[in-house]
């Protein structure tokens, strides 16, 4: 390992990308420190692929640049390459080769000499849990599995920095636990830098050491998991009422006894930021009353790190309105992951 690789293993300087009109990836900076899972949280269309194949050296940036290991994306990409792993959002595996065969195809490409391989193979399948299914072809695998080969494969060069984008998206929740388990194996045993994307709240929370929340191309926000939740103190009450409208009398009603409260402009759940929820439920649960706002769900929580977005841009990670493009793209991802 080189000097350059202590502390800062990736360094981004105002990256930027355009399409046409769109600034996909708007002057992004962040440094990803050795050893970390770092993590892009952000909803679909913020820019999280586009960094990300910036950063592995698929797509020339318009402005910025960025290093990882020490070498520049634009002056040494091969050098990036050879000490970077991937994992894309789309299925990239061969469905009509074994597991075993895509990652020795992929290792041969790499040059990888053909003992060393073949035990390496070994090893990795190993390590996913795959060991049983190596000579089965990859079309008759589950969603998990493939994500579990892919990882393997993006494993086989012994990267130093791990790229993974969305690595769970479409996975049942089970699947999805055990690449976490993975990843955190990773990080733990063999101290692997992880950069990942995701657009689920909880598996940034849970595998991320730190967060930048994207949005429109920009980071709105970076810091740990804890330092991000802590931007928002006490306690949120979810009011669910049956109508928009019914929420927005709400919202006004409750700012009018100086409640902190907000609303997603689709759905009718009003968010209330208090101190403690146990003593305010009874409370503003009686002002709903007497502004006759019929309230159909009320629960509490402490802050999640998409209260944070919320808290930041006024919509939530949760229920993003996805265009009809990314709506088909995400229904044909979900059938080829079946
Ligand atoms: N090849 C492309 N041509 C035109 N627009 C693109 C292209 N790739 C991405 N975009 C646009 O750039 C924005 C960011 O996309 P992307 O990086 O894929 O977001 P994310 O991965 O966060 O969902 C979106 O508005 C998307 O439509
Ligand atoms: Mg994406």
């Amino acid at each position: 390992m080189t000097v350059m690789c202590m502390n800062e293993i990736v360094v981004s300087d105002n990256l930027t990308k355009r399409f046409g009109k769109i600034t996909a990836v708007d002057h992004i900076s962040f440094e990803v420190y050795e050893g970390e899972i770092f993590g892009f949280l952000g909803p679909n269309g913020a820019g999280k692929t586009t960094t990300i194949n910036m950063l592995i050296t698929l797509l020339r940036p318009d402005e910025g640049t960025a290093s990882v290991c020490g070498h520049d994306i634009l002056k040494e990409p091969n050098k990036v390459r050879e000490r970077i792993g991937v994992v894309f959002q789309d299925r990239t595996v061969d469905g009509y080769l074994s597991g075993w065969d895509n990652l020795k195809v992929h290792g041969l490409v790499y040059g990888i000499n053909n003992d060393a391989l073949e035990n390496k193979i070994r090893e990795l399948l190993k390590f996913v849990e795959l060991e049983e299914w190596a000579n089965v072809l990859v079309k008759y695998y589950s969603g998990g599995m493939t994500r579990r080969l892919e990882i393997a494969r993006a494993l086989l060069n012994e990267p130093e920095v791990l790229f993974l984008d969305e690595p769970t998206l479409g996975l049942d929740p089970q699947a999805r636990l055990h690449i976490w388990e993975y990843l955190l194996d990773l990080k733990r045993k063999k101290k692997m830098t992880i950069f990942l994307t995701t657009h689920y709240m909880d598996e940034a929370d849970r595998l991320c050491d730190r967060i930048a929340i994207i949005d429109h191309g920009k980071i709105i926000a970076m810091g740990s998991p804890q330092e991000l939740k802590s931007m928002i103190s006490g306690e949120i009450i979810y009011v669910r009422t049956n109508t928009p409208m019914d929420a927005l009398l709400l919202k006004q009603h409750l700012e009018k006894q100086g409640y902190s409260a907000k609303m997603l402009d689709r759905d009718g759940v009003v968010f209330v930021n208090v101190k403690r929820a146990s003593a305010e439920m009874p409370v503003i649960l009686e002002l709903a009353q007497r502004a006759g706002v019929k309230v159909a769900e009320v629960r509490y929580s402490t802050p999640t790190l998409d209260d944070v977005f919320i808290h930041l841009t006024g919509r939530s990670l949760r229920d993003e309105r996805i265009g009809s493009f990314e709506r088909i793209r995400e229904m044909m991802r979900r059938w080829r992951a079946r």
